[in-house]
């Protein structure tokens, strides 16, 4: 009764709002002044009002996990791991939970040992660990354009200049990398690192082609090249055959840092992910969680271990993959009937998202504005994926956090926004 007496009167400092910045100016630190929001965790707030039809979250569909397998290995969890799962942890995460992520990643072909393992709080961290590893301000960092918008407040805090290389239907474009890293060489510059999302790109949807993989892994061992390579989607597959991870066809030589996460193949309120890297990296990386956390949630990675030991989780994995593709598919279907001719959007083979591209002179963070005020229907805009300003036309569509209906009529309502806003930009500008 305290407790809640307490917060009924309300502690802190209620006549700052969070806004108020102003006179803790002259005391933040550059990496806090310089840090840009994620687009996403903006529009959060707003996704949760039960009006709006939100295809912004990359939210994966947790009401597909049966509720009897939950509470089996909460028990087991319960009677088994009472003290332990309760207690601190190693840094680096339980061994146990470091012997399945390797099963985990063998299933897509990725060999590694626990020891080579660090277990991270969400794969979001293991962005974090990676960046304040190697990344200086002033230092350069590439990626694609667009890229993750999560980890545009890991390259701010760190006070990166990223560069983006462009990409196409077979991801990031290699060509182009090569122009930018030769341009870089004549500056002197060397990039710290290059951040790519292989497989089911968030937010773009597509997936890099072998050939580029290849030529890719072949560059980053010519050039010393380090790649972040973050695979949170590879085995949210709904159609065609694993590609080898850059991890695997970097073969050991040491050019590759391999994130993952068990967000989207069990559920994102466990955060837990991971890093695979070589051991004078992984050991520096272990260092910076020391800082930022001391260790992963142990009740979580033990619900994890008691998981996998009892039920087969490549089962779980098959039927969200059904569940997507369907989804998916709803999406592509409503777009193809709801949206303009003039709009374009990625055709996603795995993965939660799709990139679409409205016509000139159309802005997507004005259409949100209005989409969200009169058709209550949300998406991440796309300026929220680049660190440049560019993505003004493009939007990100997520089709795994709500049910096909919802689907459907999320995008009828998107639909109605943009041909308004099509043909207000007609009247105003006449046909482009
Ligand atoms: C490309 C990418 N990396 C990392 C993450 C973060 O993963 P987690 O939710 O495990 O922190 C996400 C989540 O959406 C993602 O899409």
């Amino acid at each position: 009764m305290q407790a809640e007496s307490d917060t009924q009167r309300g502690h802190g400092a209620p006549g700052i709002g969070p806004r108020d910045a102003s006179r803790y100016d002259r005391l933040f630190a550059n990496r806090a002044a310089a840090v840009k929001s994620s687009a996403m965790r903006d529009l959060m707030a707003l996704s949760e009002q039960p009006e709006i039809i939100s295809l912004a979250g990359g939210f994966p569909d947790t009401e597909s996990f049966p509720i009897d397998i939950y509470a089996e290995v909460v028990a087991a969890v319960q009677t088994g791991f009472r003290a332990s799962s309760l207690q601190y942890g190693p840094t680096e995460g339980l061994w146990e939970l470091r012997e399945k992520i390797v099963e985990v990643m063998a299933h897509e072909g990725a060999f590694t040992r626990p020891d080579d393992v660090l277990i991270t709080t969400g794969g979001q961290q293991a962005i974090d660990l990676s960046v304040r590893t190697f990344v200086d301000p002033g230092d350069v960092v590439l990626a694609e354009g667009p890229t993750y918008p999560g980890a545009v407040p890991c390259f701010t805090t760190y006070e990166a200049e990223v560069e983006h290389v462009p990409m196409d239907e077979d991801g990031l474009r290699i060509d182009l990398l090569e122009e930018r890293l030769d341009t870089l060489d004549r500056r002197g510059v060397r990039p710290k690192l290059l951040y790519t999302i292989p497989n089911f790109h968030n937010p773009a949807g597509v997936t890099m082609s072998l050939e580029r993989r290849e030529r890719l892994v072949r560059i980053a061992h010519e050039r010393e090249l380090l790649v972040v390579e973050d695979n949170p989607y590879g085995q949210i597959r709904f159609e065609g055959e694993n590609l080898p991870s850059l991890w695997e066809l970097d073969d050991g030589e040491g050019w590759v840092i391999y994130l993952s996460t068990f967000s989207k193949i069990l559920a994102p309120g466990v955060r837990v992910g991971w890093v695979a890297a070589p051991p004078p990296v992984l050991r520096k990386m272990n260092l910076g969680k020391q800082a930022a956390d001391l260790c992963s949630s142990t009740f979580t990675q033990r619900f994890i271990v008691e998981y996998m030991r009892r039920f087969d989780w490549r089962e779980h994995v098959a039927r969200l993959n059904d569940v997507y593709r369907n989804r998916r598919d709803t999406m592509l279907r409503a777009l193809d009937e709801e949206m303009p001719a003039e709009v374009e959007w990625s055709h996603p083979k795995g993965g939660l998202f799709l990139w679409a591209t409205l016509p000139e002179p159309l802005d997507t963070t004005e259409l949100l504005a209005e989409a969200t005020r009169d058709e209550r229907v949300a998406f991440v805009p796309g300026r929220g994926a680049f660190l440049d300003g560019q993505g003004g036309r493009s939007m990100r569509l997520n089709f795994s956090g709500a049910s096909e209906p919802l689907i459907a009529e999320g995008i009828a309502r998107l639909g109605r926004s943009v041909t308004r806003q099509l043909e207000l930009a007609r009247q105003l500008f006449g046909d482009q």
